[in-house]
Parts: structure tokens; C-alpha cells; sequence
């Protein structure tokens, strides 16, 4: 099969198409027919090897739709592992979920990883209820403009975007939030403070965007994190929790895919949503496998809106 292989962590100059052998099936795990492999941001980590360092060579990628070997149904996977820059990629049968009739494999790709990640973040985590106001980072993202949309189908009273770049907020607003905010803003405490309390503070970017949200917490606010870079900023003491009795709770998505049942659950309610037309994934592009350094290059650029994916029929 073909795929798109790294022999050493490093730039996106690592990635070379080859053939290489097909990964087999052990217990519990079954093969796909890829059809669409996912861009995610920890994509660009393990390629780096600051995360999840895979035993070189490695196929990179953490989501795939495509055709289960045996009775060749529709599935979707997120792949713990990697293996998802490929044409046939191995999946724990738990973490594969089947796609329903209507759904296209781009939306079905798109929102899963990234859906399960925004709605875990947003109820699992931070226990979104009615009326509230939340503040989603990274809103034009992947997992950032699926969280506007559950944000606001899930009833909270507002939802606020922070986006780097006029069009991107001009996309946030697009997609219901009611303002949208940029995060290198100096004064974006300020531009917070002024929402009158944020009940919920979704983050993934870390550093003086964290501390901004932190002190624009309502009285039992909570500030979710999705990620962090583990700099000074990113430190608080309970004191400061203490002083408006907010919340910090911190999110990964391997503690939805531990509960089969639950993560069955979400995927079945996002799929649901999206069928509904009340949740829709945008495809900022589609690369073939010779185009995996160039999308690695376009989400280090914040060049992107919503999903990257990968058609890994196609060479070039
Ligand atoms: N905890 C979990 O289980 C979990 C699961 C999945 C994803 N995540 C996290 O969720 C976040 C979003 O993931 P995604 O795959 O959907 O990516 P993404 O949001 O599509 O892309 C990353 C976004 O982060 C922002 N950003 C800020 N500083 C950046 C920098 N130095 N380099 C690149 N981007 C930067 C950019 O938006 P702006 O230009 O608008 O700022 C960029 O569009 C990531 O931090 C990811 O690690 C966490």
C-alpha cells in the first residue's frame, strides 16, 4: 500500500510517499480501506516527536474513514496509535464507529475526532447548562468551529469566538457565535470582561490567552484546557480559583473513547446533529498523500479553517 512516511521526527520535508507493507489486524482490531485520513494539530507533534513518539519509520494520522475489510461497511476510526496517512490503516473495533446512510465521509471524518474533543470539552468537562456564555479558542479550528456550533445547539445563551485573523472571526460569526475576538488582542481581559462573566472558558492555545480567561470567569466559571505549551502563564494557585469560585478542569479525548458505550453515544449525537443539519463541518482542503508536508505546513501557519484531510487514493 501506499502511504505517507516519516524515517525521522522533524519538519514537514520528513514526509515521503512509499509502499510499505500492510499493517495486520490482533485481536480486537480490525482493517480499513481508507478512503479520507484527518490533519490534526498533535499531528504536528508526533511529527516533531515532542508527543506520542511512534517507532521510526511511522505513518502519522489519528482519524480515517474509509471501508471495514470483511463486509465492507462504512466506518470512521480515531487511531491512537497513527497509521492514518495510509490506504489501509489498523483500528481498535472500539474506538470505530459505523457511518450512518447520508452521511458523507468528509462530514463523518471531520466530526468525529474533533467533534468528540469540542462536545467533551464543553459537557463532559465543563458541564455547559442553558443561558450560559461560552468562549471557545482557536474558533476557526478543527475542533474550535465544531465547538461553536454544539455551543449554541446545546443552548448556551451566547457564544464567543477567538480567531486570529478577520476572516476567520468573520467564519466564526458565520457559524453563530455572537462575537468574535482576537487573541492577540493587548487588551483582550479587557474585550472579555466586558461579556459581563464567562461560564465557560473552552482552551486550547494556553499562555496569556488562558489568563485572560481565567480572569473572565463568572462566579463558578470553569476553564476547560484542551492543551496547554506549559509556560509560566499557564500556572494559577487555588486563591485565584478560590476568589470566584471557578473552576479549572483539564480534557483528553482518551478518557470519552475508555467509556465504548459513551463514546458510541457522542459519536451517534454528533452524527445526529450533523444529519439534522444543526452541525456542519467545513473542509478547509483535501491534499493527496504527496500533499501531507504542505497541509503540516498550512495548520503551522494557522492558515486553516475547520478540517484538513487527506485523500490518500491520490499521489499528486
Ligand atoms: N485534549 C484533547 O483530547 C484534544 C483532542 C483534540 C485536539 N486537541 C487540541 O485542540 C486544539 C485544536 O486542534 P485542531 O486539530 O482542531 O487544530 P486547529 O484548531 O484546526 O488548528 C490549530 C489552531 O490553533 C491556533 N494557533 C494558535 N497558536 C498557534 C500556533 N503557534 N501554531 C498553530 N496554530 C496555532 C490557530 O488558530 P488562530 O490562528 O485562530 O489562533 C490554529 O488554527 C489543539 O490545541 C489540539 O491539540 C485536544
Amino acid at each position: 500500500m501506499r502511504a505517507a512516511v516519516i524515517h525521522r521526527y522533524g519538519g514537514p520535508e520528513e514526509f515521503r510517499t512509499e509502499t510499505v507493507p500492510e499493517p495486520e489486524a490482533g485481536p480486537g482490531q480490525l482493517l480499513i480501506d481508507v478512503t479520507l485520513a484527518g490533519v490534526n494539530y498533535a499531528d504536528l507533534h508526533c511529527r516533531t516527536g515532542a508527543y506520542a513518539r511512534y517507532p521510526l519509520p511511522a505513518v502519522l494520522g489519528a482519524d480515517v474513514v474509509g471501508r471495514r475489510r470483511g463486509d465492507g461497511r462504512r466506518v470512521v476510526a480515531l487511531l491512537r496509535t497513527g497509521g492514518g496517512y495510509a490506504q489501509v490503516a489498523r483500528a481498535e473495533a472500539a474506538f470505530t464507529v459505523e457511518v450512518p446512510d447520508g452521511l458523507g465521509d468528509e462530514q463523518a471524518l471531520a466530526l468525529l475526532e474533533q467533534g468528540a474533543t469540542a462536545y467533551g470539552a464543553l459537557v463532559l468537562a465543563g458541564r455547559l447548562r442553558p443561558g450560559e456564555t461560552v468562549v471557545v479558542t482557536a474558533a476557526a479550528g478543527g475542533v474550535g468551529h465544531l465547538a461553536v456550533q454544539l455551543g449554541r445547539e446545546l443552548g448556551a445563551g451566547r457564544v464567543v469566538g477567538l480567531a486570529s485573523t478577520a476572516g476567520k472571526r468573520e467564519f466564526v460569526r458565520s457559524l453563530g457565535a455572537e462575537r468574535a475576538l482576537d487573541p492577540g488582542d493587548p487588551r483582550l481581559g479587557e474585550r472579555l470582561a466586558e461579556l459581563g462573566g464567562v461560564d465557560l472558558f473552552a482552551d486550547s492555545l494556553g499562555g496569556p490567552v488562558l489568563r485572560a480567561g481565567l480572569g473572565a470567569l463568572a462566579p463558578f466559571g470553569r476553564l476547560v484546557s484542551l492543551g496547554v505549551r506549559g509556560g509560566p502563564e499557564d500556572t494559577f494557585t487555588v486563591d485565584e480559583l478560590a476568589d470566584r469560585s471557578a473552576g479549572v478542569l483539564g480534557f483528553w479525548l482518551q478518557h470519552v473513547l475508555a467509556d465504548r458505550a459513551g463514546f458510541a453515544g457522542v459519536a451517534a449525537r454528533l452524527f445526529r446533529l450533523a444529519a439534522e443539519g444543526r452541525l456542519v463541518a467545513r473542509i478547509d482542503r483535501t491534499v493527496p498523500l504527496s500533499g501531507v508536508a504542505g497541509a503540516h505546513r498550512a495548520v503551522a501557519a494557522r492558515e486553516t479553517m475547520g478540517k484538513v484531510l487527506v485523500d490518500v487514493r491520490r499521489e499528486g
